[in-house]
Parts: C-alpha cells; sequence; structure tokens
C-alpha cells in the first residue's frame, strides 16, 4: 500500500526514534509499504519518520538502470566513516523539488537487522553511503537541510509551507 509521505515541516520528521526490539508481521508490512511507497515517488531511499512511523528503520535501492536491489535496514549503526569525503547533491522526498550539494564521509560500513531477524554488516561507497547516511540521520530527526547554513535552510523551509498552504488550498 503506498502511504502519504509528510512533507517538512513537520515536528514528526523532527524527533528521534525508537529502536525496534522484533521483526513482527506490522514491522513487516511497513517495510513492504515503504518500498511501494519509495519506488512509486520514485525515490533512492524512504525513512519510517517520513510516513509518520517513530521507528529506526528505512529503505533504499540506489541501483537507477537494471535489476531493483530493494533494502531494508532496521536499527542501521554506522561503525565506520571513511575519512575521504564524497560531495552529492541532494534532495528529499519530504522536501520535494529541492537540492543542495552536502558533504559526507565517501564510504560507510553500517550494521543492522534484516527482516529475517538476523544481524548484517556492509560497506557502502558512492550514491549507496550517501542515501544510508541521508536515511540514518532521518532517524535521528535531522534533514538534509540541517547541513546547510541557516539562510538557505529558511528559504528551502519558506518554499515549503507555501507549497503545503497552496496544496491544503487544493492547487
Ligand atoms: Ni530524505
Amino acid at each position: 500500500m503506498i502511504r502519504e509521505i509528510l512533507i517538512h515541516p513537520d515536528p514528526r520528521l523532527k524527533k528521534p526514534c525508537e529502536p525496534i526490539a522484533k521483526v513482527t508481521p506490522d514491522i513487516t508490512a511497513l517495510a513492504v509499504d515503504m518500498l511501494e511507497t519509495m519506488y512509486d515517488a520514485p525515490g533512492v531511499g524512504l525513512a519510517a519518520p517520513q510516513l509518520g512511523v517513530l521507528k529506526r528503520l528505512f529503505v533504499m535501492d540506489c541501483i537507477k538502470e537494471g535489476l531493483p536491489e530493494p533494502m531494508v535496514l532496521i536499527n542501521p549503526k554506522i561503525v565506520f566513516s571513511s575519512e575521504d569525503m564524497n560531495v552529492y547533491e541532494e534532495g528529499c522526498l519530504s522536501i520535494p523539488d529541492q537540492y543542495a550539494e552536502i558533504t559526507r564521509p565517501r564510504e560507510v560500513t553500517v550494521q543492522w537487522m534484516g527482516l529475517d531477524g538476523a544481524q548484517y554488516e556492509r560497506q557502502f561507497s558512492g550514491l549507496w553511503a550517501t542515501c544510508a547516511q541521508h536515511e540514518i540521520d532521518h532517524l535521528n530527526g535531522r534533514l538534509f537541510i540541517d547541513n546547510l547554513g541557516p539562510l538557505k535552510r529558511q528559504m528551502i523551509t519558506r518554499k515549503m509551507e507555501k507549497l503545503k498552504r497552496e496544496w491544503a488550498r487544493g492547487l
């Protein structure tokens, strides 16, 4: 089921999320909905708080052409970040049509729990690394625009407020 994606500013996008103790059928159903919602948008990543669920879970698939590689990461934790940095023009499904260059570690190693309850660890680089860090920020109540200066951030927030007012009026 495709669910509604929250648009910034929304207090639920600013809150740290709770760890998931156990993979229940509800969590599996949520992950399936998140993947469906992400592919429909379309986007390369989506975190649970973007659907208003304050749990530590995100989905991603950074394959742009070819076979999809859907990933579900529960309680993800970065255990290594490279000193080498990378600049990527980021966007966010909760901040439509706004993009900005963000500097982050080029490679990260992430540990997480899969939908099967098993623990995983993998090194990510390129867009996968950027996406994983962006999504983990969401779980800590942080948006990519929080990495920008206050002026630029305020400008984007005002644009989003205007967009939400227009949507509310049915424009
Ligand atoms: Ni995002």
